[in-house]
């Protein structure tokens, strides 16, 4: 286990069981985000996320899951993820220990053919579950989405005395589209299964308040602290892998060097001075850039 503590912002790299066990105080916690593996069989950095059995998978998650229960305050929530086959098991275990306020769905298109024969895969569910029904953080006014209905049509509401046009604003509804994280976008790690900025900052500015502490004990890229940090609170990541441990570490900005070595976000291939020249020399060529070049 290794700790890397930065004022508000923790980093510990350590396999989440034991640090969840020994690490982190029990009524601690005020937000837990929980992306773990999905034991579907992606590879993370050369360590398979697949169980020999379901029920080995299952019950490894159960034993999390309990302790993620205990690091959270009275008040606290939880939101957590896994793929749409084990999430049923999930809700069953979670509904007899906390409450499931939302089931969510995280819907993104995709370009590409997900399947011929049968239905693509286009979203994943997310619980958000609190502890306490009548007593837990909920910031409606901070994530507010345009009511598409009423406002653009200008339509007036004649149930109301007098009558009033439609509220411009509401809460989200349980069915969230947000792009996934790809290779070209600004905010790219080179992680499999990273999850967007804009998803973060959803659950953390709804479900924690500034200076609340947020816990995220499968960090991979460490969106979770990274948004928590943006948005002024406490954060806790955990990553089992020492390459994430340093996408981490800098992505918070908490050091520029880990054990000598400069921490460098990777250089993606149309960044490279190969692609900028071949596209220069097409330039001169034709007088425009070739789309051809950043194709990879
Ligand atoms: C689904 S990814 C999390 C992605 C993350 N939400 C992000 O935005 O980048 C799950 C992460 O859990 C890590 N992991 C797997 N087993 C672990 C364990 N026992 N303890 C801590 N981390 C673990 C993996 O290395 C992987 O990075």
């Amino acid at each position: 286990m290794e700790k890397f503590d930065y004022q508000n912002h923790t980093i510990i790299q350590g396999d989440s069981l034991d640090i969840l066990s020994y690490e982190i105080s029990d009524h601690s916690v005020d937000l837990i985000f929980v992306d773990p593996p999905y034991n579907i069989g992606k590879n993370f950095n050369g360590h398979k996320d697949k169980w020999v059995t379901e029920d080995d998978y299952l019950n490894w998650c159960y034993k999390w899951i309990d302790l993620c229960i205990d690091k959270l305050k009275s008040n606290g929530s939880m939101y957590i993820m896994t793929s749409t086959q084990f999430m049923p098991y999930f809700d069953l275990f979670i509904r007899k220990r906390m409450t499931i306020l939302s089931r969510l769905v995280w819907y993104y298109d995709s370009s590409g053919v997900q399947a011929k024969n049968y239905y693509g895969s286009m979203y994943e569910p997310i619980l958000f579950c609190v502890k306490n029904p009548n007593d837990y953080t909920f910031n409606a006014q901070d994530i507010l989405v345009e009511a598409k209905t009423g406002s653009k049509r200008k339509l007036i509401d004649y149930r109301k005395n007098p009558p009033q046009v439609y509220n411009s604003e509401k809460v989200p509804g349980n069915v969230w589209e947000f792009a996934r994280v790809r290779y070209r976008m600004d905010e790219y790690e080179n992680h499999p299964t990273q999850k967007p900025i804009a998803l973060l900052e959803r659950i953390i500015k709804a479900s924690s308040n500034i200076g609340d502490t947020v816990l995220d004990p499968f960090s991979g890229t460490f969106t979770t602290s990274f948004v928590a940090k943006q948005l002024d609170r406490k954060s806790i990541g955990i990553e089992l892998q020492e390459d994430y441990v340093k996408i981490g570490l800098r992505r918070l900005q908490l050091t520029d060097e880990y054990r000598g070595e400069k921490l460098q976000k990777e250089i993606r291939t149309f960044e490279t001075k190969k692609t900028q020249i071949k596209n220069l020399q097409l330039f001169n060529l034709f007088g425009k850039q070739s789309d051809k070049t950043l194709i990879h």
